[in-house]
């Protein structure tokens, strides 16, 4: 019989949410997304020390610049096991800085070329922050495509589609802790599952209005949240997730589908500055989330960034 996943896949582009290379060899998924904190986790395994050493010698043992080098060789390596796209993370410290957040990924995406990696094999992942939204609109314009990250509120969706971004990752297991904790439970059924919910309206309002950007469901803590969404474009799913879906039987039923939302009645929305401030200020588990989030892809950056310094420190190499 079928797996969940081999039965997914039917429905769903299916990404793997991860740093660790060899869990992205073991599941050949289309795409792959890595972050700053999967990232830190990947760098501190032995296996990669390789990788964070030629990410050193690269960056001339400057361990600022070894950040950028760093990320770019995860990807590059990434992208020897995905026929599709690695998503690489701009610095969250720019989240609210539209040049500099333009700067970082034009800088990222020469780093892939001088790699042999074209910008249609590279999502760059910015804040959906009113600023990192406009930072996209951009780079979009220059032909670097990107995925919208951190995305709680329905403003920040319409907000990104609207700016012709490539992809949004609205996340699902983040509004779902948010919830469980306000509401002081364990869990939270799925029929009820804000996360969830949360994406199927955003897929739906895509579908409805014809938005070209691909909806990406991320950020799932059980599989059943990832099963809810079958159907969406693309899941990204953590290896542990891609696990036990791989290790359970089962046909998944479509859950989204682009036929259904043309048939709702769904009103359009329109955007700007103060509606969107407005609108993603009025939904208090989305102004906790997005805040949190950037403070948290910040403190792992800096973790990292320490790691890569006391590495420099320690054994000093040639410049290559
Ligand atoms: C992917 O793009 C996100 O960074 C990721 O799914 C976040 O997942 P988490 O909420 O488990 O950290």
């Amino acid at each position: 019989m079928t797996s969940q996943l081999e039965s997914l896949r039917k429905s769903s582009s299916v990404v793997a949410d991860t740093g660790d290379i060899d869990a992205v060899a073991r599941w050949r998924p289309q795409d792959a997304t890595t972050n700053p904190s999967l990232l830190l986790t990947s760098a501190e395994d032995p296996r990669y020390r390789p990788l964070v050493d030629a990410a050193l010698r690269e960056a001339g043992n400057n361990p600022e610049r070894a950040m950028d080098t760093l990320f770019v060789r995860f990807g590059a390596e990434i992208l020897k096991h995905v026929a599709g796209r690695v998503s690489t993370e701009v610095d969250a410290r720019l989240s609210f800085d539209t040049d500099q957040s333009i700067a970082k990924a034009r800088r990222l995406v020469s780093l892939y070329e001088k790699h042999g990696i074209g910008k249609d094999r590279v999502l760059i992942k910015l804040a959906s922050t009113w600023e990192g939204i406009r930072a996209a609109q951009q780079l979009e314009r220059e032909g670097i495509h990107c995925n919208m990250t951190l995305l709680f509120s329905f403003a920040q969706a319409v907000a990104c589609a609207d700016a012709g971004v490539t992809l949004i990752s609205p996340f699902v297991g983040r509004i779902y802790d948010w919830h469980r904790q306000a509401r002081k439970v364990d869990d939270i059924p799925l029929e009820e599952d804000p996360g969830v919910a949360s994406v199927a309206r955003i897929y739906n309002y895509y579908k409805k209005h014809g938005y070209a950007t691909q909806v990406m469901g991320a950020s799932f803590r059980k599989t059943g949240q990832i099963l809810a969404l079958a159907g969406c474009d693309l899941l990204t799913i953590a290896p542990d997730l891609l696990q036990k879906l791989a290790s359970t039987p089962g046909e998944v039923q479509k859950k989204l589908s682009a036929e259904k939302a043309k048939a709702m009645a769904i009103a359009r929305v329109a955007m700007d500055e103060k509606t969107f401030r407005w609108m993603h200020n009025e939904d208090a588990m989305a102004t906790d989330k997005l805040a949190e989030g950037i403070r948290r892809f910040d403190a792992d950056a800096r973790k990292l960034e320490k790691l890569i310094t006391s590495l420099a420190a320690a054994e000093p190499m040639p410049a290559k």
